[in-house]
């Protein structure tokens, strides 16, 4: 089906008001190809790793809408570029953009954090800003994504311990000097969690699959299947209610949106 055919069923099951979509879109509109660049928090599941990016891909995404997932286990700025991540991405963006609309997120921070990485923030903010650059050069639309916050929580009542709030405040400084698309996943992540409370959190955990006999000194960082289900609905989510040319190729849930919206354990 072409998607000049495709569109007014799409409007028609979204609502979405088309009267004044970008000017060149009224000609072609091409599906979204999205990039994932980033660390384990993005990756696939996999032994000491996995984040959101393939339940994003899995779930969210009107075919022929698709990506790629390029999340790298113990990924910092640096390391992602060094070790020839970045050039696969700039690949990618350079060979999808004829057919498609291309997006590369790019969320780090958790390892860029560490001591033994010996980055500063102002590096971090670098390295984010030239990957920015880099994805428009090559003929995409990046979007900055703060970090995935960790599931561990302290206190009575428990809250979440912000571990990467510099990272988070640095990223959308990034973005709003570069005038550069971002979501706020930190916050929205945070919140969720702090909503939910830690038992029904940690059933996103890796290892644990919600066996609560294991939850001390359980990975609170990365995400199950499900736990990639979940954030990355809400991913999708985040990026649905600032970006039109995203929601166009979303395939809602509208039972998880509503569970992350209203702070309910899914
Ligand atoms: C995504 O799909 C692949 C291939 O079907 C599957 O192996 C993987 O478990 C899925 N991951 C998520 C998070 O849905
Ligand atoms: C992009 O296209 C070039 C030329 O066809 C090819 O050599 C390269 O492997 C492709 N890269 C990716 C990541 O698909
Ligand atoms: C950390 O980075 C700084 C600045 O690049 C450098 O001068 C210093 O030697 C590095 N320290 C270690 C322990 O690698
Ligand atoms: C944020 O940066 C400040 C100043 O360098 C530091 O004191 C603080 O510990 C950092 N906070 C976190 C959560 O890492
Ligand atoms: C949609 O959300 C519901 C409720 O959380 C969940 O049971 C279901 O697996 C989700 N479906 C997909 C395709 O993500």
């Amino acid at each position: 089906m072409k998607f000049s055919t495709l569109l007014p069923i799409l409007s028609l099951l979204f609502g979405l008001s088309l009267a004044h979509p970008p000017a060149r879109s009224k000609h072609h509109i091409k599906p979204a190809y999205f990039v994932l660049a980033g660390d384990s928090t993005t990756a696939v599941q996999a032994s000491g790793g996995g984040g959101w990016g393939n339940g994003f891909l899995n779930h969210t995404l009107w075919p022929p809408a698709s990506g790629k997932n390029l999340g790298h286990n113990g990924a910092t700025t640096v390391s992602f570029r060094a070790g020839g991540d970045w050039a696969n991405a700039i690949d990618l963006v350079q060979n999808h953009t004829d057919d498609y609309e291309v997006f590369v997120t790019i969320q780090f921070g958790h390892n860029d954090q560490k001591a033994k990485a010996n980055i500063s923030l102002s590096e971090y903010a670098m390295n984010l800003g030239v990957f920015v650059d880099d994805v428009r050069a090559a003929g995409g639309t990046p979007i900055l994504v703060t970090p995935l916050t960790r599931r561990s929580f302290s206190g009575d009542p428990p809250r979440i311990v912000e571990s990467l709030s510099n990272e988070t405040l640095a990223t959308m400084e990034v973005a709003e000097a570069k005038h550069a698309r971002f979501i706020d996943l930190n916050s929205a992540s945070t919140e969720y969690c702090n909503a939910i409370g830690p038992d029904a959190c940690h059933v996103y955990n890796l290892e644990d699959g919600g066996d609560v006999e294991k939850l001390s000194g359980s990975d609170n960082t990365h995400l199950n299947v499900w736990g990639s289900v979940v954030f990355g609905r809400m991913i999708s989510d985040l990026m649905t209610a600032k970006y039109w040319d995203i929601r166009l190729w979303t395939k809602p849930n509208a039972t998880l949106t509503w569970e992350i919206e209203h702070g309910i354990a899914a």
